[in-house]
């Protein structure tokens, strides 16, 4: 298997996911293609590695990927937060969240997630997922397209996007992920249409938030991960967009032993990727990662 996506981050990962101890337990929650996996397995001789991904496309990927480090890495096929909501194993040292998905997602996955694919519209992570991303589009009132479209995607013309979807889908369902494209573009005032980024961008993320329900899977994991780590275990977090960062901001807030918590918060400040970084692999432009400590044993506050 010929890797597609490029790790975002990985230095700063390794220089912050740090375990205590040479016979780690770590879970890559996002396992995607594997290469931060990679990385810990090479780097930790002694350590096991719980690699967990929702869409079975891309444990396939992964497992081929690191079939030569069997005795050492385990691929479990489900969403993160269930996974370690029924954790029967001994407590993780180190987590990792590289959320969204990859690169073979938008290139290779034919499941509609690149406004630039004349392919089905989609979107789902895990095909066993009750709708779709036509479903909503070709199912959902007006003000719900709206909203969701505002909440998820950020996105300013909102309202004039679901207005027009609705008169399409009227025509004829809206199925490809192309002509989805086109009509949110017809949407948008002719300046919006030329912006940096694509007039659809915005849509298509309020799209796969909805589709995956990331939000709500981030903040039952956000609930879940801190107190399942060892002693002295690290969680870290890469995010893409202000609506995760705000999540995984707030909850490491409240877990800082300076606001009352247990917690070491070892990121006051996000970090984001150097420019030669942003330089070499766009999509880590917007990538923020932070990172708690949970105390070592016999710590008393
Ligand atoms: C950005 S990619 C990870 C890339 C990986 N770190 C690497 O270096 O190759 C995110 C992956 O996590 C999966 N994913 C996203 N959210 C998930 C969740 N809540 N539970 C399980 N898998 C998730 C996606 O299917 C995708 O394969």
């Amino acid at each position: 298997m010929i890797p597609v996506h490029t790790s975002v981050m990985p230095d700063e990962v390794m220089e912050y996911l740090v375990p205590s101890r040479p016979d780690a337990l770590i879970i890559d929650g996002t396992l995607g293609e594997g290469g931060h996996t990679l990385r810990f397995l090479e780097a930790y001789p002694h350590c096991r590695v719980v690699g967990i991904d929702a869409d079975v496309v891309m444990g396939e990927r992964a497992g081929a990927r690191l079939s030569e480090w069997q005795e050492r890495f385990e691929l479990k096929t489900g969403w993160t937060d269930e996974v370690l909501d029924n954790w029967g194993g001994n407590s993780p040292d180190l987590i990792l969240m590289d959320l969204g998905i990859s690169t073979y997602h938008y290139d290779g996955s034919g499941r509609g997630f690149s406004f630039k694919s004349d392919e089905p519209l989609d979107m789902r992570l895990d095909s066993d997922g009750e709708s779709d991303a036509a479903d909503l589009v070709n199912t959902l009132r007006e003000e719900d397209l709206a909203d969701l479209i505002f909440t998820f995607g950020e996105e300013r013309f909102s309202r004039r996007i679901a207005r027009r979807i609705v008169a399409e889908r009227k025509k004829a369902p809206i199925n490809n992920a192309s002509i989805l494209a086109g009509i949110v573009a017809g949407a948008v005032p002719p300046q919006a249409r030329h912006g940096r980024i694509h007039a659809a961008t915005r849509t298509f993320q309020a799209l796969r938030i909805a589709v995956n329900g990331d939000l709500d899977r981030l903040s039952r994991l956000l609930a879940i991960a801190p107190d399942l780590l060892a002693p002295g275990g690290r969680l870290g977090i890469i995010s893409f967009h202000s609506l995760e960062d705000r999540l995984v901001k707030r909850a490491f807030r409240a877990l800082d032993i300076r606001f009352g918590g247990t917690f070491n918060v070892l990121t006051r400040k996000p970090l984001v990727p150097l420019e030669s970084e942003c330089r070499s692999n766009p999509p880590s432009r917007s990538a923020k990662f932070r990172v708690i400590e949970k105390p070592a044993e016999g710590y008393m506050k």
